[in-house]
């Protein structure tokens, strides 16, 4: 079966039962009312149209031939001409047998598979990494897992900022303070970056020089090249350490001074191919399309000093990644705010031809407070990470007296179970409010409730000492059969996880399914249990239930503690 085993299964046994009657396409969808049935077609009414027949005789003759399916345990024409479907134990259990046999719980394979390069994560070089890198490195780590899952070959890559003037700022406040290459801290770094680029808004003379230490980076001075290195293996290790403590992780540790080689490549393009022009001293790129509604501004290749920006060394790794990877996407987990540059680079970049892939720029919002404003400290500050992870581990500690007794290593996942189950449960395009005390909470919509929940299940599963078994035909009641049926839209959620990029998809699946299983089992009591083919049957269900949560929560790059 292809796509979305059930649904697909449904439309074909529904084309069949069409008979003469032909629709252009048959969608079959989950009921409105689950009360009712499970699944639906709405197709009467357009043939209605067509064939000029009542709606409900057409549904009534449709539903005559579907009765002869096995697929059903019901099926029926409501009026004024829905056709509601309710599913077969038999046809729900054979295919929840299949996802357990199978690998990725039957997850159809994508083909072809196509080569992803995900730039994610961004931070930048000599600055302390602090709230705002969250949602980048989370929403990014989760769209490769997901992009990843489906069958493509994905290759990450971090892409440092490193080619800005923040590098020219700090070597300028070493210089200053006579701070030299060897003896330089990360400390040091930290202090310097503020410091100076408060100076650099203060006085023109500062600016220009480290503007001017940054352009003779970029040209290739081998004296600040050194500088450079410093600050970068610095910088980096600290970064890294932050990742790992997320969970993050990339194959390619590039930057934007890596595609600094190619930069005189695409301006050679852009100028041979006459796309590059000089305008008040600058090379820039026209971008603009007569169907533009807003204003497009033209991409700067080179400043007037002969500085290059953003959008060149973003064109720059586009021909490093085309001449690598040949990609057939590269996606950007970005900040919305930055759409308009991605715009420009995309354009000019599919002007210029230095790649054929679908580039995409994936946006997100902004962090907010309680209050609706960006997230700030308790002490009013925008937090660094590390602050902000000791705030979320306090919080939880404090939530409940057991709580501290666990190790260090449990408490850095739920740590991150908190901050990646509260932004991914959004829209990534969405701003969203960091409630710590609400997102440290077992109850709710948290990362610490569907921890929680998995290792529960995982317990019973233990108790019971469960090695497997196989799956008879009953369904036993109405809390099974939900469980049961919320299984069946696995596929469906990793598919449309995927094509929207949206790991909220997927969020909203976990915690549905979630209370799915809770209420399965606050009503079913496995444990005491006599009917032992009952109990055998429900354990498979939960088995099956928790290694799909298991991957689920691996595809929002949640980790799972040993206990809480
Ligand atoms: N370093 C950038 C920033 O902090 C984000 C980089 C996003 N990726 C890219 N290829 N432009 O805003």
């Amino acid at each position: 079966m292809g796509e979305n085993m059930v649904i697909e299964a449904l439309e074909n046994v529904l084309k069949e039962a069409l008979g003469t009657y032909t629709l252009d396409t048959v969608n079959v969808v989950k009921a409105n009312r689950p009360d009712l049935c499970d699944y639906q077609f709405d197709g009467a009414f357009k043939l209605a149209k067509q064939y000029k027949k009542s709606p409900m005789e057409i549904a009534e003759e449709i539903v005559a031939t579907l009765r002869e399916s096995s697929y059903f345990e019901k099926v029926e024409a409501a009026s004024p001409g829905f056709i509601n479907m309710t599913l077969a134990s038999t046809f729900i259990n054979q295919i929840l047998c299949d996802m357990r046999e199978k690998s990725k719980f039957n997850l159809p394979k994508m083909e072809p598979s196509l080569t992803y390069v995900i730039d994610y994560g961004g931070p930048n070089i000599a600055k302390p990494l602090h709230v705002g890198h969250l949602r980048p490195a989370i929403v990014g780590e989760s769209i490769k897992r997901i992009v990843s899952y489906v069958g493509h070959n994905v290759i990450s890559d971090v892409h440092f900022g490193d080619f800005g003037l923040q590098i020219g700022e700090v070597i300028y406040g070493m210089q200053e303070e006579n701070i030299s290459i060897e003896d330089v801290t990360l400390e040091d770094l930290n202090r310097l970056y503020p410091q100076i680029s408060k100076l650099c808004k203060e006085d023109e003379k500062v600016k220009e020089k480290c503007a001017n230490i940054t352009k003779e980076l970029q040209d290739g001075s081998l004296e600040y090249e050194k500088y450079y290195q410093k600050i970068f293996d610095l910088s980096k290790k600290d970064i890294v350490r932050i990742y790992k403590y997320l969970d993050v992780d990339f194959d390619l540790w590039y930057g934007e001074m890596d595609a600094r080689v190619f930069i005189p490549l695409v301006e050679e393009i852009l100028l041979n191919k006459s796309l590059a022009y000089h305008s008040e001293g600058a090379l820039v790129v026209d971008v603009y399309e007569d169907t533009d509604s807003k204003e497009m501004p033209p991409l700067i290749f080179k400043k007037s000093n002969g500085a290059y920006l953003y959008g060149s060394t973003d064109m720059a790794t586009i021909y490093q990644r085309e001449k690598d990877f040949q990609p057939d996407y590269i996606l950007y987990v970005a900040d919305t705010r930055q759409s308009l540059h991605f715009k420009q680079v995309f354009r000019a970049s599919t002007k210029a031809g230095i790649t054929d892939a679908h580039l995409e720029h994936l946006g997100f919002g902004t962090i907010n407070g309680i209050d609706g404003k960006p997230y700030k400290t308790r002490n009013g500050q925008t937090p660094k990470l590390d602050d902000l992870f000791k705030e979320v581990e306090e919080l939880f500690v404090e939530s409940k007296e057991t709580n501290k007794d666990m190790s260090e290593e449990d408490r850095r996942k739920i740590v991150g179970s908190i901050l990646k189950f509260a932004d991914l449960q959004n829209n990534r395009e969405k701003d969203y409010i960091f409630d710590g005390k609400k997102f440290s909470d077992v109850v709710g919509k948290t990362g610490p409730y569907i921890l929680y929940t998995y290792l529960r299940i995982k317990r019973i599963l233990e108790l019971e000492k469960y090695k497997g078994s196989k799956l008879g035909n009953c369904i036993y009641n109405a809390y099974d059969r939900g469980l049961r049926i919320q299984l069946l839209d696995f596929h469906k959620t990793i598919l449309s996880a995927y094509r929207l990029r949206l790991p909220s998809v997927i969020a909203t699946y976990i915690y549905d399914l979630c209370v799915s299983l809770n209420t399965f089992y606050q009503n079913n009591h496995i444990s005491g249990l006599e009917d032992i083919e009952k109990k055998q049957n429900w354990l498979f269900i939960l088995a099956l239930a928790k290694d799909m949560l298991k991957e689920l929560l691996y595809l929002l790059g949640i980790e799972i503690p040993s206990m809480m």
